[in-house]
């Protein structure tokens, strides 16, 4: 293991009804708060009139920002930012999904910052400072909630990119309600596990040959999220499986799994660079593009592969050779994707080959990426093509 630093700031309260501990969250000179939400999930399922409820109970005034996207976009970052700069914001709360809070940990940091907040994302400028922010999340999925990334895109130049600046992008507090997740649809909560999923193997395909407590824990997360979301899928108001997979989600990606080694995140950047083109869902785009990076980059670390084969999908490696055991464990990963139902293949999204170009630029924008091995702009361009 590399040596390594991990502060996590992040105050993280979990469990039934816990969104009555948000006046106590709030820092005590707390006077305008800026409500982040999206496009109208937590009016239809009572969050909002609960976080309402509370934030009156707190004599705060609110003012609103609705109507983030999902894949969150630079023009209403900017809405925010201007919100916070003219009225005087002190505190910002994001309710919502991963989309919400990345958009909000921008305009955190946009509203400390006297440039455009895009200087930010693109990394041309570093934030001073940043409005403290807490997160009410209502999907399991990305992790957000609990690190000091953010993801967003500009529409106009069709850039999508994550970026992050510690302390200021953490969350200072996080209340997770498996019950405000209750009412997230089936094809959002297929989303939800694809990404948590993607987070594992992001992470576990690194070079570092001594981590064994790190892989357990991956494997062992990977294991419990396999076993439950079929279960989740089947009842979507089960407590208990909403429950394990909202832990699980935060868990993936909070930095914990991560210590002492860089996970690789190549097939993050590629889906980043197809939903910057094409507007579809995050996950979505993992569940494609992953079996393929697997498949692209197999002999980089046959060992690797085969491990995950046995230890995750429980592959039977008596009489094979570790290549094909490999090979088993990643068709063993899109048959439980596509059992869930989640895509398979670019084409399920009407995406042909018609823009990999402009796909493959904007995915090399920052040179050759991936930590596992590196990925030039032709293997970017073979694994869309194994995507078609
Ligand atoms: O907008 P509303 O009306 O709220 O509806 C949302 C949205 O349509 C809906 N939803 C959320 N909670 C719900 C609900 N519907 C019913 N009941 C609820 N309780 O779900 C839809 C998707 O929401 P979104 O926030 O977009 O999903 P997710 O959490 O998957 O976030 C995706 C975004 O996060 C980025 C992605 O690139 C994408 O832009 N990522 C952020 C990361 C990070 N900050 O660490 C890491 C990830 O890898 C990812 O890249
Ligand atoms: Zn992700």
């Amino acid at each position: 293991m590399d040596t390594f630093m991990f502060h996590n700031p992040t105050k993280l309260i979990f469990g039934k009804d816990q969104v009555e501990q948000l006046p106590e969250q709030l820092p005590k000179d707390t006077k305008k708060v800026l409500l982040v939400y999206g496009g109208g999930s937590i009016k239809k399922n009572g969050i909002y009139d609960q976080v309402l409820k509370q934030l009156e109970s707190a004599d705060v005034k609110v003012h609103e920002l609705a109507g983030v996207e999902p894949n969150p976009r630079l023009t209403t970052v900017r809405k925010g930012v201007d919100i916070c700069k003219k009225e005087g914001i002190d505190f910002l709360l994001a309710v919502g999904g991963g989309s919400v809070i990345d958009c909000t940990k921008t305009i955190a940091a946009g509203a400390k910052y006297d440039g455009d907040a895009w200087d930010l994302v693109t990394r041309q400028a570093t934030p001073d400072g940043a409005l403290p922010f807490g997160t009410v999340l209502t999907l399991a999925a990305t992790g957000s909630e609990m690190n000091g990334g953010a993801v967003i895109t500009n529409w106009e130049t069709n850039e999508k990119y994550g970026w992050g600046y510690a302390p200021y992008t953490y969350p200072m507090f996080s209340l997770l309600d498996p019950q405000n997740t209750m009412t997230v649809p089936k094809d959002q909560t297929i989303y939800g596990i694809v990404d948590m999923m993607s987070h594992l193997f992001e992470q576990y395909f690194h070079n570092d040959t001594k981590s064994p407590v790190q892989d357990e824990m991956i494997e062992g997360v990977l294991r419990t999220v396999i076993k439950t979301a079929p279960k989740l899928l089947d009842n979507l108001e089960s407590y208990e499986h909403r429950e394990t997979i909202l832990y699980s989600g935060t868990l993936a990606l909070n930095g914990m799994l991560q210590m002492g080694y860089r996970g690789d995140w190549a097939t993050h950047n590629i889906e980043h660079a197809v939903s910057a083109v094409y507007d579809i869902p995050h996950a979505g785009g993992l569940a494609i593009l992953f079996p393929n990076w697997m498949k692209h980059n197999l002999d980089v670390n046959v060992q690797r592969f085969a491990q995950l084969a046995v230890n995750v999908f429980g592959v039977d490696n008596k009489n094979s050779t570790e290549r094909e055991t490999a090979e088993k464990g990643i068709e063993e990963l899109r048959s439980f994707w596509t059992s869930i139902g989640a895509p398979e293949t670019l084409a399920d999204y009407d995406i042909d080959d018609e823009k990999f170009d402009v796909i493959v630029n904007r995915a090399m924008k920052r040179g050759k990426f991936g930590n596992f091995t590196k990925l030039d702009e032709q293997d970017v361009k073979e694994i869309l093509e194994m995507s078609k």
